[in-house]
């Protein structure tokens, strides 16, 4: 198996780059995704996470760990992982080397997406997703064809609880204090391929497409 990390601070576009790749082969994996899909069905692990979540708090470390293994536990020999949102300490990175590892896997690159904060609040700000499909739009930037409604299947769109300006501020200060730091200990193994995630989406799409498509 073969994985790759887009790392990148809260609305810098991963879920929106990561859409494009699903189409070349790629499994994408957002540990937040999954943790809403958890919190709609209602389950133990999705009630305890909504709390953190909604506050713009990480979920525990051996929760999203045990989510990674259980997937990987599932996977054959020639996926490609694309993950999206994971990890997100260096508790998770170290964690995802080793099971990587024990997979005799490879970690073929981290993208990086820069993005500065004030373009990440307008980007929230404005996002609506599909709760079905996932999709991911934007009122201005990426509207979807008719407004409200998913291009992909009809389903209405929502705002994320976690889009309003005190708990993005939240996931902004978390990013900085325990994410940052991977980008130090993902360039020390030469994994890192930063990309100006300011541009417009189909041009920063290009961008990773280049690299990884
Ligand atoms: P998660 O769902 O991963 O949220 P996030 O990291 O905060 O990132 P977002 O999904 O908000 O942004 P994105 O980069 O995907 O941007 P998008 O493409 O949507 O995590 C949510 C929560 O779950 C966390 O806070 C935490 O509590 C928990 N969690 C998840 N994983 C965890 C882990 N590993 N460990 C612990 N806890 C975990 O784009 C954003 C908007 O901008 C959209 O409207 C889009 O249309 C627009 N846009 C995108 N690109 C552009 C562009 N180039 N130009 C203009 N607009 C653009
Ligand atoms: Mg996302």
């Amino acid at each position: 198996m073969n994985a790759v990390v887009l790392l990148g601070p809260p609305g810098a576009g991963k879920g929106t780059v990561a859409e494009v790749l699903v189409g070349k082969g790629y499994k994408h994996v957002s540990t937040g995704d999954l943790l809403r899909e958890q919190i709609r069905q209602e389950t133990a692990l999705g009630i305890e996470a909504k709390v953190l979540m909604d506050q713009g708090k990480f979920v525990p470390d051996d929760v999203v760990v045990g989510m990674i293994r259980e997937l990987f536990g599932a996977g054959k020999p020639g996926d490609k992982f694309l993950f999206d949102g994971f990890p997100r300490t260096l508790v998770q990175a170290e964690k995802l080397d080793e099971l990587i590892g024990s997979l005799n896997g490879n970690l073929d690159e981290v993208v990086l997406l820069e993005c500065p904060a004030d373009a990440i609040v307008e980007r929230l700000s404005g996002r609506r997703s599909c709760p079905e499909c996932k999709t991911v739009y934007h009122v201005t930037f990426n509207p979807p064809k008719e407004a409200g409604v998913c291009d992909v299947d009809g389903t209405e769109l929502i705002r994320r609880d976690d889009d309003n300006p005190e708990t993005i501020r939240q996931r902004l200060t978390v990013y900085a204090e325990q994410t940052a730091p991977l980008i130090t200990y993902y360039e020390a193994k030469d994994l890192v391929h930063p990309i100006d995630a300011t541009q417009s989406i189909e041009q920063v799409r290009a961008a990773v497409l280049e690299k990884l498509g």
